[in-house]
């Protein structure tokens, strides 16, 4: 997995975060949620999804009965929200108004909508320094869309998982979930603001035949490769 510096990134801040955050990217479904926990259960450090926390703003929205189409009432809305994300138990927890969504944050209701959410402009901006602040205190692993490009472009640990499309739908369906990643995809992909892409500097790993057990070793191999901390002694991975 070749590394190269990703120069002409736009976004990209010159500050590496303060801890360091192992950033994974990729599409709906490409393996790498599961991933993503396993792998910072191996390196003992927190675990971040950062989706969660734009279904929790999701849930709280459509729980209000706001739509991001009407604009002025979706900024007011959020302003007025309580958007806590804390780590507790070396995982992220997001409050809204002081409430977890739980189960919520994955039913039919929030799949439908939170692309639509998460595609705005204004909310991003508003996100990243909630995002970044949580490197501050806490070395992670964060994954979503934007992590690698956006959220943390300068830190050296990144990675972008994909799969097969119909590889991916197989593993949706087994989740127990029924919508389309498809539609999802294409918003995440095409939207103006933080799309998801492969950053220049990122290893890229198709996980389409690959174990969990596998990706993580080859995460592992590549971090050692780029220096990341690894923890040491008998339990090491
Ligand atoms: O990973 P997920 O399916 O729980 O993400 C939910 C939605 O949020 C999905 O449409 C992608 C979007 N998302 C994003 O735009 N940026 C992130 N960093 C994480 C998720």
């Amino acid at each position: 997995m070749p590394w190269a510096p990703a120069r002409s990134e736009p976004n990209r801040i010159a500050e590496a975060p303060r801890c360091p955050v192992v950033a994974i990217d990729g599409p709906s479904a490409s393996g790498k949620s599961t991933v993503a926990k396993s792998l910072a259960q191996a390196l003992g450090i927190a675990y971040c999804n950062s989706g969660l926390v734009y279904r929790a703003i999701t849930w709280g929205l459509i729980a209000k009965g706001v739509t991001i189409e009407r604009e002025p009432v979706f900024k007011t809305t959020v302003r007025q929200m309580k958007i806590e994300c804390q780590i507790e138990g070396n995982e992220l927890h997001v409050r809204i108004d002081g409430k977890e969504p739980g189960q919520e944050a994955r039913s039919p209701e929030v799949n439908a909508a939170v692309s639509h959410v998460a595609a705005s402009p204004w909310l991003r901006k508003r996100l990243l320094p909630i995002f970044r602040q949580l490197a501050e205190e806490h070395s992670l692993v964060m994954e979503g869309r934007d992590i690698g490009t956006a959220v943390f472009p300068a830190t050296r640990y990144k990675f972008y998982i994909d799969a097969d499309p119909k590889v991916r739908e197989q593993r949706r369906q087994k989740q127990g979930e029924t919508d389309s990643i498809e539609d999802r995809d294409w918003e995440d992909r095409s939207r103006t603001a933080a799309p998801l892409r492969c950053a220049a500097d990122a290893a890229f790993l198709d996980s389409s035949r690959m174990t969990v057990e596998e990706v993580v070793r080859r995460l592992l191999d590549e971090l050692r490769k780029r220096g990341f901390p690894l923890p040491e002694g008998p339990s090491a991975p």
